[in-house]
């Protein structure tokens, strides 16, 4: 199963997509989390990219593209992936097709999570993750049980990203709505386009995409 969960920064779709990676067995591919492990090593793709992420803008088409071709003939990915984060303009998607095209795979999905902007801000300002593994928390949606410990490893050291920053998430919102929203009716017009409610609580927005994924909704 291939599926391409599409939103704006915050809308969950992180949230979403391991959970299904968990469910399904199939890969969790985030262009975001690829492009913040290149930043980390010090790449040259890392270096091309920071300044562009901690602005809010889009890395380049041609930079993301190949990544992802990568990342999808890895075997992980075999069984199928979820793509978070990508694609986000139109000569990104029109690179799937024919990426899919020429591995004779299909879409199956593409699930939009829908939630107003003014929800967005709240989302991504309450964000952190533990250093150690990498879980995600929100200070008032999803706070570690007990306060200050990673619930999976027991970690007690926690990162924010930097473009999580409120000038920056109004540039990435912007940046969302003039080049990602567009892509709504080119997969509506490939007949694969559904939605789901991103303002309800996540095992609700879990259990819409589990409908939509097996044809009860
Ligand atoms: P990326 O990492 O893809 O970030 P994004 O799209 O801005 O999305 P986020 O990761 O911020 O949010 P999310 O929807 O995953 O929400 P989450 O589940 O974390 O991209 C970062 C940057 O990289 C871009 O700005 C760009 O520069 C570059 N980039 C990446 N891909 C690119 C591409 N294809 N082309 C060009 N450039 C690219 O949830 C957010 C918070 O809300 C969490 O704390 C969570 O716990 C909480 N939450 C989730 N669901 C709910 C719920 N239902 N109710 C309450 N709280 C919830």
């Amino acid at each position: 199963m291939n599926l391409i969960l599409l939103g704006p920064p915050g809308a969950g779709k992180g949230t979403q997509a391991k959970r299904l990676e968990e469910q399904f067995g199939i890969a969790q591919v985030s262009t975001g989390d690829m492009l913040r492990a290149e930043v980390k090593s010090g790449s040259e793709i890392g270096l091309k990219a920071k300044a562009i992420m901690e602005r809010g803008d889009l890395v380049p088409d041609e930079v993301i593209t190949a990544m992802l071709a990568a990342r999808v003939s890895r075997p992980d990915a075999a069984r199928g992936f979820i793509l978070d984060g990508f694609p986000r303009t139109a000569p990104q998607a029109q690179a799937l097709d024919r990426m899919l095209a020429d591995k004779g795979l299909k879409l199956d999905h593409v699930i939009e999570l829908k939630v107003d902007d003014a929800a967005l801000v709240d989302r991504i300002a309450g964000r952190f993750t533990c250093a150690g593994c990498g879980t995600g928390y929100h200070d008032s949606f999803k706070p570690p049980a007990k306060s200050g410990v990673c619930d999976s490893c027991g970690g007690t050291e926690f990162t924010r990203r930097a473009d999580d920053k409120a000038e920056t998430v109004a540039a990435r919102l912007d940046a969302y709505h003039r080049q990602t929203a567009p892509l709504l009716p080119y997969y509506a017009a490939q007949g694969k386009l559904s939605g789901v409610d991103g303002m309800a609580s996540m095992d609700e927005v879990a259990r819409q995409i589990g409908a939509i994924l097996s044809g009860k909704a």
